[in-house]
């Protein structure tokens, strides 16, 4: 059993202690191995010297790679400058498991190698952070749910009938019927409320989605709570509670997590502030530029947006060029070329993303330009609108024709539903999608014809209708979505351990 941990080396201070973990980093000087070990809990540098150790544990310590496992003992020293702030001075080394030519080096991968190799590269800081910040955004969901009276329920995975449109539908075999995956557990969550009075899923989802963008997954995590005698507004309330609740708890429990993804936790600390509520039309008109929010405007914002970064893209191409005409001059010392090259990897990191915006932007232009009033928001509408903001903002009314079947029509404009989505700050668009429910058995059976969908199979959904029908709302939050905001991360693929999606099956 492993007995010390990295995160508990303040405890230890002067004790001499063995860890056990893999080698993330390993450096030589003369007389001394410097390891950098990692188990899971943190990262601590651990100094093997020649003059220590004997002769033979010596060349053991030398002979250790990237990602050999091994026990390490030594003394627990105060070293504000090493990463955890304690180093190992090693008394004695054990290799357990040995790690040639690890795959994933440090230098710079593309995204596709290391999603090909993503069962180790969690292993990689960055990635653990992630994860860490996953972890505590599932526990700190229960918890919110828990304490406020839910009850959690599992939902089927097999399902007979299509709950958010019959497009993304994956279709599978069950004993030689028809069976589609879960699209969504909330019409079995509408049921189980009737029993609780309120409850929360949380379970996968899988939309069959052929296209690659950086917000779907084909199998993703959904938290879908469903409460009874509640409308939109009180939907609202609650989305808005939970939310808050959820950040504030990551922001108290992971502030090392989110310093190591590099996070700017300014904005996430800005949840405690309200979520300003727009009504479709005036999300629209936001949008078309027409209307501005706190003095800006979405497309003049854009096209300086533009601008900016086209002049940021002539000023590093400049200073590319000159660094590389720079280490070609003769007789350059090592390091300076070392330093030249470091900033030169580092400027067109820069420049990459720096493009893929000037890409970009003109067609979240575009799109906003010619926004036709009635349609759904898309993926570059969702970007236009939260760019003006730094909270997530509630959209809610929304033409009916655009949203799912069993929302409840607005009684004072029959031309809208009363579903809301949460669109996340900074770009990143929806997060959660809910609404009112539709209680009406009639209007339910005419939305299910006209989005065709077989009536049988929704047999038992209008039964919840004519037995003690009542009031109720809920939502769906996509928890890739959530973590990939909350970390700011490019794309939702590193939000979760193994993605799922176009294109990706292994590993
Ligand atoms: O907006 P959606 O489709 O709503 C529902 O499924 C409702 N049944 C929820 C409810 O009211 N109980 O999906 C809800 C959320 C989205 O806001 C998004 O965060 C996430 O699920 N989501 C996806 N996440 C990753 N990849 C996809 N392909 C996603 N599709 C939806
Ligand atoms: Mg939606």
């Amino acid at each position: 059993m492993q007995k010390y941990l990295i995160s508990d080396l303040a405890k230890y201070e002067g004790q001499e202690i063995t860890l056990s973990g893999w080698a993330s980093n390993k450096r030589e000087s003369k007389g001394l191995v410097f390891i950098v070990l990692r188990d899971g809990t943190g990262w601590c540098q651990c100094v093997v010297s020649a003059d220590v150790l004997s002769a033979e544990n010596f060349e053991e310590a030398r002979k250790v790679t990237l990602e050999t496992s091994l026990h390490l003992t030594g003394k627990v020293v105060k070293d504000e400058r090493q990463i955890g702030g304690y180093e190992i001075q090693v008394s004695q080394l054990q290799i357990i498991g040995e790690s040639a030519d690890y795959p994933i080096a440090k230098k710079e991968h593309g995204v596709d190698f290391l999603m090909d190799k993503r069962h180790l590269w969690l292993r990689a800081q960055r990635q653990w952070a992630i994860m860490r910040v996953r972890n505590q955004i599932s526990f700190a969901i229960h918890q919110f749910f828990q304490k406020e009276g839910f009850v959690q329920m599992d939902a089927p995975l097999f399902t007979g009938n299509a709950c958010e449109g019959t497009s993304n539908l994956f279709e599978t075999d069950f004993y030689g019927d028809p069976a589609y995956l879960s699209q969504s557990g909330q019409l079995y969550g509408e049921a189980m409320a009737f029993s609780m009075g309120k409850i929360y899923t949380f379970g996968p989802t899988f939309r069959a989605e052929k296209s690659k963008t950086r917000r779907h997954l084909s199998e993703f995590w959904m938290i879908e709570p469903e409460m009874m005698f509640y409308d939109i507004f009180d939907n609202m309330d609650l989305i808005e509670n939970f939310l808050r609740f959820v950040v504030t708890n990551v922001l108290e429990n992971c502030a090392k997590e989110l310093e190591t993804i590099g996070r700017d936790i300014s904005v996430l600390q800005n949840i405690v502030k309200p979520f300003p509520r727009l009504t479709y039309d005036e999300a629209v008109s936001i949008i078309k530029g027409e209307k501005d929010v706190n003095g800006k405007n979405s497309i003049v914002t854009l096209e300086q947006d533009l601008a900016l970064v086209q002049t940021r893209i002539a000023a590093i191409n400049l200073e590319i060029g000159e660094r590389e005409e720079k280490i070609k001059t003769p007789g350059m010392k090592k390091g300076e070329i070392g330093f030249n090259q470091a900033q030169i990897d580092k400027l067109k990191q820069e420049l990459a993303d720096l493009e893929e915006q000037e890409r970009n932007i003109p067609q979240w232009l575009q799109s906003a330009r010619n926004f036709k009033y009635g349609n759904d928001l898309g993926g570059s509408d969702e970007t236009v609108i939260t760019r003006l903001f730094e909270v997530p903002i509630m959209v809610y009314n929304w033409p009916h024709e655009v949203k799912a079947f069993y929302l409840k029509r607005d009684p004072n404009n029959q031309a809208f539903a009363r579903g809301v989505d949460v669109l996340a700050p900074e770009g990143y668009g929806e997060i959660v999608g809910g609404g009112e429910r539709e209680t009406n058995v009639q209007l339910l059976t005419d939305k299910i014809n006209e989005h065709q969908l077989p009536m049988e199979a929704f047999e038992w959904y209008l039964d919840l209708r004519r037995y003690g029908t009542a009031p109720h709302a809920g939502f769906g939050l996509g928890l890739e979505r959530l973590v990939t905001w909350i970390c700011k991360l490019p794309h939702v693929r590193e939000s979760i351990p193994f993605p799922r999606m176009y294109g990706r099956l292994l590993p």
